[in-house]
């Protein structure tokens, strides 16, 4: 039998995951592996046998500018090992004993795990377990520890960027306040990154809470100024002062999903200020479409990053993009607490320099 590499997408899905893919598997032949690509995240290796199919050259050919997982992905199941910002449990014990039986009769030597914070938390229990494993940082909010950046995140910002240069125009056609809602539960990367870029008025991010009546004042200088319709850029995790984060319901992996933010800060400028405010959600736009240029090639780099990890058996690292190089971390330094903006770095101050309000 060929020696084989597993590999699996885990999470919510972004773009640049086909190009990770697409570099593990050109990498992985190269060293004469066959790669086994388990479907919709860890709950393949469950099955019995594994529920997988077998990525090649051929399947893999063109798939680099497509969005989303051509092996699927799920953020609930077995494997969910962390929910919120730092609640851990243990995965099951049975469940970890039929996903090694499943590795072991499939023969694989090595599996790479492409996720975010909560997937690398799984994928450390299962190293600590004597699972072979090697993970790729992915997220579109770039809040994992250990790496300047995840895949997805460039291509998030893109389209936030994209959607305000497009409702910079409404907004100024009808001197309105424009509140646009982002992802970014506990991290602000997006509505900082997505709001610098699309020239937003105020950002409004979970890690500086804000004060409504700041965001009024914010809207007003700028009318006094002469500029009648303002952009506000809102994380869906951002929080009033005075307030807690916006929640729509429990889902059954016990992660709560956020929304609403967007709306009630429309609702209190339209008081505060008297003037006209509409709400755009952009929600899961921001993990659809095809990956920007910077995405395919740091996931085709993580990619092949992994394999070379496998063949040097340095299990239970994971791939960390430092100093416009790829390296590798112990996977333990990426799990057990998130990467947030610092309220006073280089980035928020720039922000505020050109007349950005954190509402603070
Ligand atoms: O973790 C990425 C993320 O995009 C968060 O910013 C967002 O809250 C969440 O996923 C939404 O996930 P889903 O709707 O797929 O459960």
């Amino acid at each position: 039998m060929k020696k084989r590499i597993g590999v699996l997408t885990t999470g919510g899905d972004c773009p640049g995951l086909n190009a990770v893919i697409r570099g593990v598997v050109r990498a992985a032949e190269n060293l004469d592996y066959e790669v086994i690509g388990f479907r919709d995240g860890f709950e393949g290796l469950l099955p019995e046998g594994g529920n997988y199919m077998v990525l090649n050259d051929a399947n893999t050919a063109g798939i680099m500018a497509q969005g989303g997982t051509i092996i699927g992905t799920t953020n609930k199941g077995n494997f969910i090992s962390k929910v919120g910002k730092g609640d851990i449990t243990q995965i099951k014990a049975e469940v970890m004993e039929r996903a090694r039986s499943v590795i072991r009769c499939l023969g694989i030597e090595g599996l790479v795990v492409i996720g975010g914070d909560g997937s690398m938390t799984t994928a450390h229990q299962l190293f600590e377990g004597g699972f072979n494993v090697v993970g790729v940082p992915k997220s579109i909010d770039n809040d994992l520890e250990a790496t300047a950046r995840t895949f997805g995140f460039d291509s998030a910002v893109a389209c936030v960027c994209d959607a305000l240069d497009r409702l910079h125009t409404t907004a100024k056609s009808h001197r309105r306040v424009m509140v646009v809602e982002v992802m970014g539960r506990h991290a602000g990367w997006i509505a900082l990154h997505g709001g610098f870029a699309g020239a937003a008025d105020v950002i409004l991010i979970p890690e500086i809470p804000f004060n409504s009546e700041k965001v009024a004042e914010a809207v007003m200088a700028r009318e006094k100024a002469g500029h009648y319709s303002s952009m506000v850029v809102v994380a869906e995790g951002a929080t009033p002062v005075d307030g807690g984060q916006f929640m729509r319901d429990a889902e059954t992996s016990g992660e709560v999903r956020l929304g609403g933010i967007g709306e009630a800060v429309a609702r209190d400028i339209a008081t505060r200020t008297g003037k006209e405010t509409r709400t755009c959600v952009l929600g899961h736009l921001q993990r659809g479409g095809a990956p920007t240029t910077l995405d395919r090639i740091l996931g085709t780099r993580f990619g092949i990053k992994a394999v070379e990890l496998i063949e040097q058996g340095l299990f239970g690292t994971m791939v960390s993009y430092q100093n416009y190089c790829v390296r590798h971390v112990p996977m333990s330094d990426a799990v057990h607490k998130l990467r947030l903006v610092e309220p006073n770095c280089e980035m928020v101050e720039a922000a505020c320099s050109v007349g950005v309000s954190f509402g603070r």
